[in-house]
């Protein structure tokens, strides 16, 4: 939940290329939404005294602001450089503790996203050898240990040295490393964490995903993991842990860097909820053949191996686990197969009962959260088939599974997921039904007439987000509730557990979600007059259980916020407010239903000068258990 970046490009004369401090500024600040508790970058090269320049700030969201503010005595025209932007995992978010940390020569710099699990260890036998740590962080270790099996085996090389280093190393890293003694090179190493390479005539660069480095180059590469890749002007070179050449493996990238800014969007938030109708409808392109069947080729599990599957499990985390929630509906209710769903960071903990005939559906829109990418690992190693639902193109998941079924949403930046959520719930629809189509339990005219629905989707979905304007209105009469509570059934369950996690996310509120079933057994405590409750009440062939629930919170003096398919006066009569959504075929109406809810929350987190995009104490991908 970090981001790094660098870029080498020699001592060359300025060849119109970007300087190398504005790619790591621009870069970090494209690198923000992965945590912004500091800020720092480190160049080596020509001028200041040839030696590494580096400079930090610690500051939340003015981090990189200050940072620019202190590059006067900067070198004039640096080989290469780092940067990185903090989401603190060890050690306070402060200045001493912002990276890039340095060795005791003070000419090596090192940043670092991951975490370094026997750094205690390690750090003790450096002090023990007379090495100074400076930082509480588990990173710095990192730098004097690389300091240590430099000065042993000078002859090495820094990349000699990161390679020894790191046969000491637990844990997960991505990582750079500048040194002002080899000032056109940067060495960098991964495991776990992701790292993406880049390269053109007169430059390398590196960054933690590809939003960071779009426009410098079109040649992109993935490092894989206990990979180490030197970079120089020109050229990337990389080697396993024994120092044996690897050929990178090149990534095809079709963003172009408009779709990682915001398009005049007041935000990166509003700019994704506004492309959840073409999310939906990538998410959906090429996968129907005109006779209606289904046809999924990033998916290597052949239709036997679907058909000898007898349980699955549906492992995520926040709006991802949602999604799976609505994943079980759809998966028993067509393909007839069991599903258990399981928040990632349970599952592997809890000894659970998996086997060659279990299928484990990893959602992630990163592909890089550890919790659900250790869940998988986990299941894989007890020999179930893995099967991926995520938004990156060979990200760490992608790259571990049997299967892949991408979203195509396109580059998410805002903290909350919001197009990615509707990908993910549209993949999962769209797998439920081939699931369904491999093992025989839903007839081709049954399956054409979904998808058929399916088709109209993006249009709905459109609609939906097109009364941005109305839902703001109703937001505006509930913008000094306190606290409020959501309530669905059957698949608006979930949709209301989405719902309370979007308004808590980025407006602060107090927000749950309940099954409206359950209230009665104790949540209603906390009704009282005033509690604002918002209901999803579309027709599903639970509906008049939830007016029922409805009109006991109501009884009790509760604000009524209902979601209503529109037309619906009924349901519209038991509401103080109604958030109007088009109707679809129920187990497809949580891609629709979904969306008021998301501009109901980001209208409250407007209404409170919140910035929606980098939401306190979060941060887009979150790589640490
Ligand atoms: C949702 O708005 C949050 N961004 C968060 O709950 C997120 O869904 C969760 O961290 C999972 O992320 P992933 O999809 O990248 O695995």
């Amino acid at each position: 939940m970090c981001g790094i970046i660098g870029i080498t490009k020699g001592s060359g004369p300025d060849d119109g290329v970007q300087s190398v401090l504005d790619v790591l500024v621009e870069g970090l600040a494209r690198l923000e939404y992965r945590g912004y508790d500091s800020a720092g970058l480190a160049m080596v090269g020509p001028t200041a005294a040839d030696g590494m320049w580096r400079v930090r700030a610690a500051n939340g969201t003015r981090s990189l602001d200050d940072l620019t503010k202190r590059t006067d005595d900067a070198p004039t025209h640096p080989s290469a450089g780092i940067g990185h932007t903090r989401w603190a995992t060890h050690g306070r978010p402060n200045e001493d503790n912002a990276h890039p940390h340095a060795d005791c020569t003070g000419r090596l710099a090192l940043v670092h996203n991951g975490i370094i699990e026997n750094h205690i260890e390690l750090s003790d036998e450096l002090i023990a050898d007379g090495h100074h740590l400076e930082s509480e962080t588990d990173t710095e270790v990192l730098a004097h240990l690389i300091e240590a099996h430099l000065a042993a085996a000078p002859a090495e090389g820094v990349v000699g040295a990161v390679r020894s280093a790191l046969s000491r190393v637990r844990g997960a890293f991505a990582l750079a490393v500048v040194h002002a003694d080899d000032p056109d090179a940067i060495v960098a190493a991964r495991r776990v964490s992701p790292l993406i390479m880049g390269v053109n005539e007169g430059a390398a660069f590196l960054a933690s995903d590809i939003p960071a480095i779009l426009g410098l180059t079109h040649d992109f590469f993935i490092l894989d993991d206990d990979r180490i890749a030197e970079l120089r002007p020109g050229a990337i070179s990389v080697t396993d842990l024994e120092g044996n050449p690897v050929e990178p493996e090149p990534l095809h990238v079709d963003w172009d860097l408009d779709a990682a800014r915001k398009d005049g969007y007041d935000d990166f938030m509003s700019k994704e909820v506004h492309e959840q109708p073409k999310a939906v409808a990538d998410t959906l392109l090429d996968r129907v053949l005109p006779d209606g069947t289904l046809v999924l080729d990033e998916v290597h599990i052949t239709n036997e191996e679907f058909r000898s599957i007898t349980k699955v499990f549906v492992v995520a985390c926040g709006s991802s686990y949602h999604a799976g929630l609505m994943a079980k509906y759809a998966i028993e209710h067509w393909a007839r197969l069991p599903v258990e769903i399981d928040i990632a960071s349970e599952f592997r903990y809890r000894n659970p009962v998996v086997d060659e005939q279990t299928l484990i559906i990893g959602v992630s829109q990163s592909g890089e959260t550890v919790d659900t990418f250790q869940a998988i690992r986990e299941a894989k190693s007890l020999g179930a088939k893995v099967l991926v639902i995520s938004n990156v193109v060979d990200s760490s998941m992608a790259r571990e599974a049997d299967a892949v079924l991408y979203t195509r949403a396109g580059p998410e930046i805002g903290v909350a997921s919001t197009k990615t959520h509707l990908a993910q719930i549209t993949a999962l629809e769209i797998l439920a039904l081939y699931l369904a189509q491999a093992r025989g339990t839903l007839s081709p005219a049954d399956a054409r007439g979904l998808l058929t629905a399916m088709g109209s989707l993006p249009d709905k979905v459109e609609t939906a987000v097109s009364r941005s304007v109305d839902v703001h209105a109703v937001a505006e009469h509930y913008k000094d509730s306190p606290s409020f509570i959501f309530l669905g059934r059957h698949v608006g369950y979930p949709v209301a557990l989405e719902g309370a996690l979007k308004l808590k996310e980025i407006s602060y509120l107090r927000a749950e979600g309940f099954p409206a079933g359950e209230l009665k057994h104790g949540p209603i405590a906390l009704v009282e007059p005033g509690t604002v409750v918002v209901g999803v009440a579309t027709r599903t062939p639970v509906w008049e259980k939830m007016i029922a629930n409805i009109a006991e919170v109501k009884s009790r003096g509760a604000s009524i916020v209902l979601v209503a398919n529109d037309g619906d006066e009924e349901t519209a009569r038991h509401a103080d407010h109604v958030l109007w959504v088009p109707a679809t075929e129920h187990l497809f109406a949580p891609i629709i239903d979904v969306v008021p809810l998301q501009l109901f929350a980001y209208s409250l987190a407007r209404l409170h000068g919140l910035d929606v995009d980098r939401p306190r104490n979060l941060a887009k991908t979150v790589t640490v258990e």
